[in-house]
């Protein structure tokens, strides 16, 4: 199909070169950039209190605020963990993806940078972790290999689309969450480092799928907006993981029942949701089946 408007705005090579002066003006280096050697204080949660998954339900209400403080911190390990992960296999896609690519032009340049801000966030996330003196959570052999092979399937709009469900939703919690008093500082540095980074991130995916949505043929378009709707289920898997509730001590299966269960729980599931929500509803990527999808899993 032949895109007869001409495309208003910036092209995919200006915005690729306005992401890599952003980049050269504000990136970190986490290594040094967080004090890693601070103490810890004892009374301060890893995940505000209100994003913690149990939150408001009447387990929460018995449990006492070193127990919460706890389930907070496995909490923390849970998400850094599958962050680690997904920053993998997005970087694998885009490793692959730049063989194809002109190695003179902005977006690949743009594309290599985002790949060393990943490498240096897994970095970040395996040390926070260990900082907070917990164990990563490993997906089982047979889970890691099928990760692996996702990359393979991650290219052209489905990339980009990936690249947002695994960016977007974090992103947007961790805006809510890194001003909470509550929270220890060493996790509040490490939100607004990696807010900071993956604003450009987010910003690149956006540009890439908003310019190929036009040009999709109906075919490609039912396929990537509804497959999409997948994502609830990951995340709701995810945020109801019951390695964290065995690990801070609690029945597993009565714990995630009662998450799953939770209105507020879904109150936070909707707010992380909504800017990806918006943006795929604008760009005409949110078919039925993705619909419903994110709303069987509550996330609209
Ligand atoms: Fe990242
Ligand atoms: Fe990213």
């Amino acid at each position: 199909m032949i895109n007869a408007v001409k495309p208003v705005g910036p092209s995919r090579e200006e915005f690729a070169e306005r992401l890599l002066k952003g980049s050269a003006k504000k990136s970190y280096f986490p290594v040094v950039d967080i004090d890693w050697d601070a103490p810890l204080d004892p009374d301060k949660f890893y995940l505000p209190p209100r994003t913690v998954s149990l939150y408001g339900t009447p387990i929460w209400d018995e449990m006492t605020r070193a127990q919460r403080i706890e389930l907070s911190r496995q909490e923390l390990v849970n998400t850094l963990s599958a962050g680690i992960w997904f920053e993998n296999i997005l970087s694998q896609a885009l490793l692959r993806k730049l063989m194809h690519k002109d190695p003179t032009s902005r977006s690949s340049h743009y594309a290599l940078t985002e790949l060393g801000d990943e490498t240096r966030h897994m970095v970040m996330f395996g040390k926070a972790i260990e900082r907070v003196g917990a164990k990563p959570v490993r997906p089982r052999r047979y889970h890691r290999i099928i990760i692996n092979t996702l990359p393979l399937f991650f290219r052209g709009s489905v990339l980009w689309m990936a690249a947002l469900i695994g960016e977007e939703i974090f992103d947007s919690l961790q805006r809510q969450m890194m001003d909470d008093p509550e929270l220890q500082p060493i996790i509040q540095r490490l939100m607004r480092i990696h807010v900071t980074e993956e604003a450009r991130h987010i910003q690149f995916a956006r540009d890439g799928l908003r310019r190929r949505a036009p040009q999709m043929r109906r075919p490609e378009r039912w396929f990537v907006g509804n497959i999409n709707g997948l994502g609830g289920w990951f995340f709701r898997y995810l945020f109801t993981n019951p390695i964290s509730y065995r690990r801070a001590g609690l029945d597993a299966r009565q714990a995630r029942a009662a998450a799953r269960n939770s209105a507020h729980h879904h109150q936070v599931q909707v707010a992380g949701f909504a800017p990806l929500a918006a943006f795929l509803t604008e760009v005409g990527l949110m078919g039925p089946l993705a619909r419903r999808g994110w709303a069987r899993t509550k996330f609209l």
